[in-house]
């Protein structure tokens, strides 16, 4: 696991984003795992900014959201898939056919699941994932268990989670459950980007990053992949 701290979010995004750029120019087909959250938002605005003058195209870019709200509909402000279009989708060429969710409002979970399986396997999995992480250590939705998943999967989300995430609901209630990709499918991408800022997160990137590989903090699991860079802000690296 490779650590780099930086100043502040800002300094991140620019790095990130830079990186990811050079990524899509190297290969303009590339199949990226993208995530939600205030963590990646300086990466997206980078991205974004690129993307208006023209310096970069997401024309070919096929992208995986990580997870979904169950039962909160598509066009809900709080929806994961308003959030893309709103931070990033709505400001690139990005082929909408090339975007891929989860649909948290399926009748059938199950087969929701192995239909997103299957769509990350046929693209020949993902080339860069970027994880942000819950202060309980979540990725995705992947709250802390009592073993890892592997494919996608629907999750009851903790009490932290819903106070963490309820800042954003002011309208409709907090959603009680989310469809989520598995550690499984997060661990099966070639290369792991993992953004945290801010003091809130602390306790969470000391356990990812130095504590054991445990369920009960899912982050850590990334100890065992091959190519993981964390970025971290002073305040989130201030307990390593
Ligand atoms: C959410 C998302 C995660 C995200 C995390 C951190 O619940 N499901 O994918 O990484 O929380 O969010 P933030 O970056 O806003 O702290």
């Amino acid at each position: 696991m490779k650590v780099e701290i930086f100043e502040n979010a800002e300094q991140i995004g620019i790095k990130v984003g830079s990186q990811l750029a050079s990524a899509i120019r190297h290969n303009p087909k590339i199949v990226l795992g993208l995530a939600t959250g205030a963590s990646p938002i300086p990466t997206y605005d980078y991205l974004s900014k690129l993307c208006s003058v023209g310096e970069l195209s997401f024309k070919d870019v096929t992208t995986f959201n990580l997870d979904e709200y169950c039962h909160l509909p598509r066009e809900d402000k709080n929806s994961y898939y308003s959030f893309m279009n709103e931070h990033l989708f709505s400001k690139t060429d990005i082929n909408p056919a090339n975007i891929h969710f989860l649909n948290g409002n399926t009748d059938n979970d199950e087969k929701e699941c192995e239909r997103y399986n299957r769509m990350l396997v046929e693209a020949g999995l993902i080339d860069i994932q970027l994880l942000g992480i819950g202060t309980n250590g979540h990725i995705g939705f992947n709250e802390p268990a009592e073993k890892y998943t592997k494919g996608a999967f629907k999750i009851a989300l903790t009490e932290s989670t819903r106070k963490s995430n309820s800042i954003y609901f002011d309208e409709n209630p907090m959603p009680t459950h989310a469809l989520t990709m598995g550690i499984g499918n997060i661990m099966s991408a070639k290369k792991i980007i993992m953004i945290a800022t801010g003091e809130k997160k602390q306790q969470a990137v000391k356990a990812m990053i130095e504590g054991e590989v445990t369920p009960k903090c899912p982050a850590s699991i990334l100890q065992f992949h091959p190519s993981v860079t964390v970025y971290l802000d002073k305040a989130a690296a201030a307990l390593l």
